[in-house]
Parts: structure tokens; C-alpha cells; sequence
């Protein structure tokens, strides 16, 4: 598929988010697809290591908004929900690749990962309470569990951008690289982690994460219900309808 690359070589699986006019949003295709690469990254034994990445000047611009209200909602393991689950289970190390604006899933989906590197020009955003909607993806759970409450409060809450220096100091990114190294650097990590035994990576990362998978699915069903029950309130009807019509949403006439 066009709007995701998928690359296998010396053991890693490339996954490039690659749909720049539409700052690299996520439709559904594209979550289907992602869900499918991760079970078969799981499934074969010649891939050690997984690589998310964008492009240097856009990782993501998170939810494709108009392919999101066009969504199939009777579908009870819609391909977003395929994606979340892939990422909280999936065994062998993500590395994820980080440049230039990284909103909604585009940021929740880093928790998942194992390493995350940015180019200096990232900006991490989760501004699903300016959608009228809630955190998504098990960050709930997980950003105040790894930034710290209040940080992850104001990120959650206020839903501002910060940038690669901020991220780095609360631990959601190993290294910052000029942007045009960052892609570089995740893959020689990759293909150092690669060429380590894979029973030991997945071992010790399984050690991790133990006792915390059931805990994140958990959340994640939890914030769905949520999401889905605000999906319906007048003020994500306005934010959606503010996006499509290119204007700020107004709350207060509500
Ligand atoms: N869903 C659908 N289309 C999107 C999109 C999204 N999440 N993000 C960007 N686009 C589209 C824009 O509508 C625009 O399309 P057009 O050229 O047909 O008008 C195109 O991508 C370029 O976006 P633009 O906003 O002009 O780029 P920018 O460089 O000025 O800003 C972002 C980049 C990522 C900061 C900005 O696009 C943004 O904030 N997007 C919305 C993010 C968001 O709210 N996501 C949902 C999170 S849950």
C-alpha cells in the first residue's frame, strides 16, 4: 500500500507512513495495514526488529478526520482497534522515528514502542480534549505512568505541543538527532538490536512489560467506550464540523 511502506532487510521490517499532502494521517486502510505488518512481523522468525517512521519534516497528523467520520461503525475490531492491540502486544522490539509534528495516535502510539528517536524539529501533541474527545491508545494510562501525572495532565489536558528537548527530559525519546539522521539512527539501532539473539530481546522485553499488557488492553477498551459515548456530545459534532469548515471551534454556544 502506497500510504504505508513496508521494507524488510538484514532482519528489520521498515513500516514509513508515507501519505505527505495529508500530513501523514492515518485512515483506516492504513491502521488495517499496520495491524497486518505487525502480525507478521510476530509471525516470522526473519523479523527481529520493527521500525515506525514519517518523513523528516511530518511523522503524523494522527486520525485521518474526514476518513474517521466516514469510518464503518458497526464493525465490532475495526482496524484501529486491530492497531492498538498489535502495538500493546507485539513482542519483538518498535522502534519508532520521529520528526516534525506528531499528534493524536501520532504521539500514543510512541508509549508503545521500546526506542524513539526525534529530529530536534519534533512536536508531540494529544489534542483529543480540543476534539471533544478523550485520550485514546492506553495513554491514559500509560503517559502519566512514564511522564509523570502532571505532566502528562497538562499534556493530556491542555493538549499544547512540546517539542523534542521537553520530551526528551520526561523520557518519551532516547536521543534527538538533526532531523535528517534521525531515520539513519533508528535503523542502525534496529540493525544492532537485529543482530542480537532474539529469544533474549524478547525475553527481556516481555520481563518489561509483564503484568502491564492486560493493564493497557484494559485501558484501552475503557477509553473506547468513552471516546465512542463523546463521539456523540454537540462538542466534538463542533470541533469536527470547526476542521472540515477550516475555522476554530467555538465551545461557548454550547
Ligand atoms: N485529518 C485529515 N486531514 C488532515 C489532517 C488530519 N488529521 N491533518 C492535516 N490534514 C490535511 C489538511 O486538511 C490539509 O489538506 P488540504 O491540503 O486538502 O487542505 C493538508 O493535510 C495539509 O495540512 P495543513 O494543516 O495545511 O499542514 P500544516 O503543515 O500547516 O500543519 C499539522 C500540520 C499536523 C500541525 C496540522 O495539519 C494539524 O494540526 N492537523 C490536525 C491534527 C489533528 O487534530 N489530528 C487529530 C488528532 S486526534
Amino acid at each position: 500500500m502506497q500510504d504505508l511502506l513496508i521494507h524488510n532487510a538484514d532482519g528489520v521490517m521498515t513500516l514509513t507512513l508515507n501519505r505527505p499532502e495529508k500530513k501523514n494521517s492515518f485512515t483506516q486502510a492504513m491502521y488495517g495495514a499496520a495491524a497486518d505488518a505487525l502480525l507478521q512481523a510476530t509471525d516470522d522468525p526473519g523479523v527481529h526488529v520493527v521500525v515506525i517512521q514519517g518523513h523528516e519534516t511530518i511523522f503524523s497528523a494522527g486520525n485521518d478526520i474526514t476518513d474517521f467520520l466516514n469510518r464503518d461503525t458497526s464493525n465490532p475490531n475495526p482496524p484501529v482497534a486491530r492497531f492498538l492491540r498489535g502495538l500493546t502486544v507485539f513482542p519483538k522490539p518498535l522502534i519508532a522515528s520521529v520528526c516534525g509534528p506528531a499528534v493524536g495516535i501520532g504521539t500514543t502510539l510512541l508509549f508503545h514502542c521500546d526506542l524513539v528517536y526525534a529530529g530536534d524539529n519534533a512536536a508531540f501533541s494529544m489534542p483529543f480534549v480540543n476534539l471533544g474527545l478523550c485520550a485514546e491508545a492506553g495513554s491514559s494510562l500509560l503517559a502519566p505512568r512514564m511522564m509523570g501525572y502532571h505532566r502528562a495532565a497538562e499534556a493530556l489536558l491542555m493538549g499544547d505541543p512540546f517539542m523534542a528537548e521537553a520530551a526528551l527530559e520526561v523520557g518519551l525519546v532516547n536521543r534527538i538527532v538533526p532531523p535528517s539522521e534521525a531515520n539513519h539512527l533508528a535503523q542502525s539501532q534496529a540493525r544492532k538490536l537485529a543482530a542480537k539473539p532474539l529469544p533474549a530481546l524478547m525475553a527481556t522485553k516481555r520481563l518489561m512489560k509483564q503484568g502491564q499488557t492486560d493493564e493497557v488492553l484494559a485501558q484501552i477498551n475503557e477509553e473506547s467506550k468513552s471516546f465512542g459515548q463523546l463521539m456523540q456530545s454537540p462538542h466534538a459534532k463542533e470541533a469536527f464540523t470547526a476542521f472540515l469548515e477550516k475555522r476554530k471551534p467555538d465551545f461557548a454556544k454550547l
